[in-house]
């Protein structure tokens, strides 16, 4: 079996019906497709009707002749709108009568020095990342409470969530709000059966994330090669989108139950390498380590005298 390969049993996510935001395109398609594969039906939703509507006749014509194969809904949802997400649970409940799990992936997200942002520039980031996030999970979490459903809540963050980031700081001060969200509600809504995770990915290559996070044509020369792809991955490669979908699969997965208020980092070691004070070191030629032992020795020996 390869690293990229689908991983859990076939009907692992049978009778499941879960809610994917930002599920017509990137990294949430790719999720979508694999819960589909798996049994479960998926809504996906965001703003573009017409976007949801061709992943879901593309995912439905892929897998449509499977008798695994979940049901595919799109609804258009913007998730800073709580009318419409009540709206689009509405609509899920009366198409699938339940609701499983709910996986916040919608994001809008671009790199600029601070100081160049308008107020109005964080808010559209925040309001995306955050409120969509907080506003999907309390109308939720208001229905799967009142109806004693037990649920699982897995969100999409960043590795600098946890670090914070210059050059993406609305994002990043969004992103940790939600990993708080996750790390808080996971203790609090327990009794009620529901569970909340995430996953911190590093560099899985999207058009969403490509053109607004890494203009490299537009870099000076000396920093294309570092943010471009893998540049900052000790394992030199990006992520594929499977391997993503595996993890995700299993976090909305019942073989999961045990793990609550966790956050994955999938990222190759990529946002340890950045923290770690020596590890930029790896750019030294191996052969040149005989001359910087001997000059550590040399300098030891002259202390000890
Ligand atoms: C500075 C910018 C800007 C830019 C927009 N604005 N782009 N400011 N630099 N590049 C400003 C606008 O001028 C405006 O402020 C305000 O932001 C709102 O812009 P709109 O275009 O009106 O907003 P909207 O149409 O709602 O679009 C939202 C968006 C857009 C975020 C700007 O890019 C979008 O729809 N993104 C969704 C998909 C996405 O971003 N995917 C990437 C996720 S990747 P003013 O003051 O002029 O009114 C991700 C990965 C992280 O999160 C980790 C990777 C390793
Ligand atoms: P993407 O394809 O641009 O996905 C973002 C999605 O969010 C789009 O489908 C977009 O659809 C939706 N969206 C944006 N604003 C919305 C709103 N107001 N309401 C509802 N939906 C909205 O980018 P991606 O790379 O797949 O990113 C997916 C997730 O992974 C994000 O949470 C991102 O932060 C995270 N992530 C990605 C990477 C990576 O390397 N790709 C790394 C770390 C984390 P509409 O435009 O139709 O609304």
């Amino acid at each position: 079996m390869a690293y990229n390969e689908p991983m859990l049993r076939d009907g692992a996510l049978d009778g499941k019906t879960f809610i994917v935001t930002g599920g017509g395109t990137g990294l949430g398609k790719s999720m979508s497709k694999y819960f589909l594969e798996l049994g479960a039906n998926v809504v996906i939703a965001s703003r573009k009707l017409a976007v949801l509507e061709e992943t879901a006749h593309e995912l439905g014509q892929a897998i449509g002749g499977r008798n695994i194969a979940g049901k595919i809904l799109p609804i258009a949802c913007d998730v800073r709108d709580y009318g419409a997400i009540e709206a689009m649970k509405d609509k899920t409940l009366a198409e699938f009568g339940q609701i499983n799990g709910l996986l916040n992936n919608a994001a809008g997200n671009f790199i600029s020095p601070t100081e160049r942002l308008s107020h109005r520039a964080i808010d559209t980031i925040v309001d995306i990342v955050l409120k969509g996030t907080y506003y999907t999970t309390l109308a939720l979490g208001k229905h799967w409470i009142e109806q004693k459903q037990p649920a699982t809540v897995l969100s999409i963050v960043t590795t600098y969530a946890s670090t914070g980031s210059g050059f993406v700081v609305p994002s990043a001060m969004a992103k940790s709000g939600v990993l708080t969200m996750t790390r808080s509600l996971a203790v609090e809504w327990a009794k009620y059966g529901i569970r909340f995770n995430a996953i911190a990915p590093g560099p899985f290559p999207t058009k969403g994330a490509w053109d607004r996070l890494f203009p490299v044509e537009a870099f000076p020369p000396h920093l294309r090669e570092r943010f471009s792809d893998h540049g900052n991955v000790p394992i030199k490669r990006v992520g594929e989108h499977q391997e993503l979908a595996n993890l995700a699969a299993y976090l909305m997965s019942d073989f999961s139950s045990y793990i609550n208020g966790e956050v994955i980092t999938i990222d190759g070691g990529e946002w340890i390498n950045g923290a770690g004070e020596f590890n930029h070191l790896n750019e030294i030629p191996s052969d040149m380590w005989d001359v910087i032992q001997a000059a550590i020795k040399s300098n030891t020996r002259a202390k000890k005298q």
